[in-house]
């Protein structure tokens, strides 16, 4: 993982307004630095409404900056025209319930499709829907269904591989798991390391959930009200207590418990913020007391 070096994709002060100069203007979000480097999984969390899904269709040129700009590997993305169609596909865009674009008429075609446009040889297409497929768990079997037989997590599935298919160099992906049962958003955030892991990708993991951002991200950025709130290591966010609680959000359970424990002179690393960290770390303090 390049953590020292220059970000893989980056904004710089990155400002976005919906309908200018009419009267429903609105700025959706101000002045936005964020980055994202090789190889890590950068969680994005923030109340409905602060800005997250805007900030992710910039990061792919589905939207324009008003102002500021995006870099892929320290490149304007909208400095000449060719750019922004290679960048489409270096960068993946999984949108917010993305199963309601599905529309092939197999789950097939479905994920062929981004894959065809990025210009592949026909000759490595299957090959690369099949490899999709494996990441999310679909079994070849699927393949020749209609996408629409299918249950809403599979469907899910669907969407997310046709994305993974083009082997983009960073996975954005907009609240992947809104709606599915814990099984089901267990599992849908394992491929995701799954995709990371394999390929060394990074990834952008837009959510509602502490949890979510404490299993599986590296680093966190927190947006308020279109403008970065809070920005770190998993560890050092969440340890801003006052800081969340200010903009209404709240470390996970675990990491709290923890503090409160910390605060009482027992000394546990406050740093676990899963539940099987916080074991771990339990058992470790409970051994040190008796040794
Ligand atoms: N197409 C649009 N036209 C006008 N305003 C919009 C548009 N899309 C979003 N907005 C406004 O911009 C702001 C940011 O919206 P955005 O969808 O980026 O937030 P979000 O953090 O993704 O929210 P959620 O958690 O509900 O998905 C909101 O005030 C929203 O109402
Ligand atoms: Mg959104």
């Amino acid at each position: 993982m390049d953590k020292g070096g220059e970000a893989l994709l980056k904004t710089e002060k990155l400002t976005h307004i919906y309908g200018k100069g009419t009267p429903f203007e609105r700025t959706a979000i101000k002045d936005v630095d964020f980055e994202v480097h090789s190889g890590e999984i950068m969680g994005v969390i923030g109340h409905t409404g602060s800005g997250k899904s805007t900030l992710a269709q910039h990061l792919n040129a589905l939207l324009k900056p008003a102002s500021g700009r995006v870099l892929l590997n320290g490149e304007d993305i909208w400095r000449g025209e060719k750019k922004v169609s290679s960048v489409r596909f270096a960068v993946g865009l999984v949108f917010q319930y993305p199963e309601y674009q599905l529309f092939e008429e197999t789950v097939y075609k479905d994920i062929a499709f981004g894959v065809k446009n990025s210009g592949v040889p026909e000759k490595d297409i299957e090959s690369a829907v099949y490899s999709a497929m494996d990441f999310v768990h679909l079994d070849k079997s699927v393949a020749a269904k209609s996408p629409f037989e299918l249950s809403g997590g599979q469907k899910r599935r669907v969407a997310i591989a046709g994305v993974i298919a083009m082997m983009p160099k960073v996975l954005v992906l907009d609240e992947p798991t809104a709606g599915l049962d814990p099984k089901g958003r267990r599992e849908i955030l394992s491929h995701i390391r799954a995709y990371r892991d394999a390929t060394g990708a990074s990834v952008v993991l837009i959510t509602h959930s502490m949890d979510e951002i404490a299993r599986l991200s590296d680093r966190v950025t927190v947006i308020n009200r279109g403008e970065i709130a809070l920005g770190g290591s998993v560890r050092e966010v969440f340890s801003r207590e006052d800081s969340l609680t200010r903009i209404g959000l709240r470390a996970p359970v675990v990491s709290r418990v923890l503090r409160r424990l910390h605060a009482m002179g027992i000394d546990v690393d406050c740093g676990a913020c899963t539940v099987e960290q916080a074991i771990a770390e339990l058992k470790r303090v409970a051994g040190d007391a008796r040794a």
